[in-house]
């Protein structure tokens, strides 16, 4: 099924976007402004950066990057907490269609009724997610999960180009 028309718009002003942005950051503050304005039941997005070395003992953590929405309580989480740990730790996109029904979930606004997060790749790794909440139940359907993983993936690439 070809994508809705906005789904459609929103995917070709991003990938005009990954041509025309300063830096792989600008780019990333670019996609997390666009996808909140300009879909409407996306209510929070914001990117999370795997910490690259942690404290010896200490477990890895997600720090919070480019968003947009309201300041969340969650800045650092750990690979093993929330469902933005287990995205990271699992390498596969997690769509939570009701977060009061699962026992990861990490609140950021008592407001969220359904999640989706998409791992970020360089070189087959994990670095980071695109982590997006929304106040609507699943309102996350395969068109969104293609157009967040399509974001997650130009960021993954510019990020590979960067690093050489
Ligand atoms: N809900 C996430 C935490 C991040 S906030 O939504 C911004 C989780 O369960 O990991």
């Amino acid at each position: 099924m070809p994508p809705a028309p906005k789904i459609a718009e929103v995917q070709t002003e991003i990938d005009r976007l990954s041509q025309a942005s300063g830096s792989v950051e600008d780019f990333m503050w670019e996609i997390a402004k666009l996808l909140h304005d300009r879909m409407g039941k996306y209510n929070w997005v914001g990117f999370y950066m795997l910490e690259e070395k942690p404290m010896s003992s200490q477990p890895r953590m997600l720090v919070l990057g480019p968003f947009q929405g309201a300041m969340t309580p969650h800045t650092r989480i750990p690979l093993n907490q929330g469902i933005c740990g287990a995205a990271a730790s699992t390498g596969k996109t997690i769509i939570v269609n009701d977060v009061s029904l699962d026992d990861r979930y990490l609140a950021c606004s008592t407001e969220t009724k359904s999640e989706i997060v998409v791992p970020v790749f360089v070189r087959g790794k994990v670095v980071g997610e695109l982590d997006i909440d929304s106040h609507f139940p699943a309102a996350f359907g395969d068109q969104d999960r293609r157009l967040v993983e399509h974001c997650a993936s130009l960021v993954g690439k510019q990020l590979e180009k960067s690093s050489g």
